[in-house]
């Protein structure tokens, strides 16, 4: 099993906060791997720290056996992680085509400092076609040149999933996609998961509270609370654990 992403005794303080002690947690290509725990447990800001936005305070993340720890956060994109919103984040204003062109774009740009406008025209048509095939995959194509703001919530979720495969990521991190969904919208979701990993190859890191989805896709899951580990397994192991049971599961109506 090629590994895609390695946390090492990955622990990150703010002030006298320890938002995530010594996490340790591995996923291998093609998995569908999933983190749960109450709410503040510290999950998105795992993300955060994969995706180069904080700097863990020790500890090492390694993306295809390379540590990523002082990347920035365009470069760690442009290596190949994608990622969604616990709060989705589109360009609210924008086309749903322009989201998509935007995240496009930033794979022809050398470095941050390369304007959008030295992009020539053949370059231009190239990118507006492959964000017309994506679209058109993603069944979003009808809706191209509506505001994105405009959207209904579910389609908005889709949209910023089709603009994190827009960068063409190895990995993809997706942070409570099914927040908000009702229970047809988000089996809806876990189908269209399941057939986007197929489809691109994915390797896919999802946080999520629906265990219904949580139970449905994943692999391997991985429990923690208060920034700590406290379980990992498959989602049979996890359900049957009494410290996930007491920790989270029991007390899920409440997340
Ligand atoms: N930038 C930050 N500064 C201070 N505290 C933070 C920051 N980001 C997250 N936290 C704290 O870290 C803890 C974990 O937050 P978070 O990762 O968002 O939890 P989860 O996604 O599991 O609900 C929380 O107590 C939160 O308030
Ligand atoms: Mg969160």
């Amino acid at each position: 099993m090629e590994n895609i992403l390695k946390l090492t005794d990955m622990s990150i303080q703010f002030g006298g906060l320890r938002a995530i002690d010594s996490l340790n947690l591995e996923v291998d290509k093609g998995e569908i791997v999933a983190i749960i725990g109450p709410n503040g447990a510290g999950k998105t800001t795992a993300f955060n720290c994969i995706t180069g936005i904080y700097t863990p305070t020790s500890g090492n993340i390694e993306y295809l056996g390379k540590s990523i720890i002082h990347k920035e956060p365009e470069e760690i994109t442009k290596s190949g992680i994608a990622r969604t919103f616990q709060n989705i984040r589109l360009f609210k204003n924008l086309t749903v085509f322009e989201n998509v062109l935007i995240a496009v774009h930033l794979r022809y740009r050398d470095n941050i400092f390369t304007s959008a406008l030295r992009i020539n025209y053949k370059q231009e048509l190239a990118m507006r076609e492959e964000v017309k095939i994506l679209l058109e995959s993603q069944d979003l194509y009808k809706y191209k040149n509506d505001i994105a703001s405009s959207l209904p919530y579910g389609i908005q979720r889709r949209l910023e999933i089709a603009r994190a495969l827009a960068t063409k990521p190895t990995l993809l991190l997706l942070d409570e996609p099914a927040a908000g969904m009702n229970p047809q919208e988000t089996e809806d979701l876990t189908k269209y998961i399941k057939s986007i990993r197929n489809k691109f190859g994915l390797t896919i890191l999802l946080i999520e509270h629906h265990m219904d989805l949580v139970m449905d896709i994943s692999e391997r899951i991985y429990v923690i609370d208060f920034g700590k580990l406290i379980a990992k397994g498959s989602p049979d192991e996890i359900q049957n654990n009494p410290k996930v049971i007491e920790a989270y599961l029991g007390v899920k109506e409440n997340a």
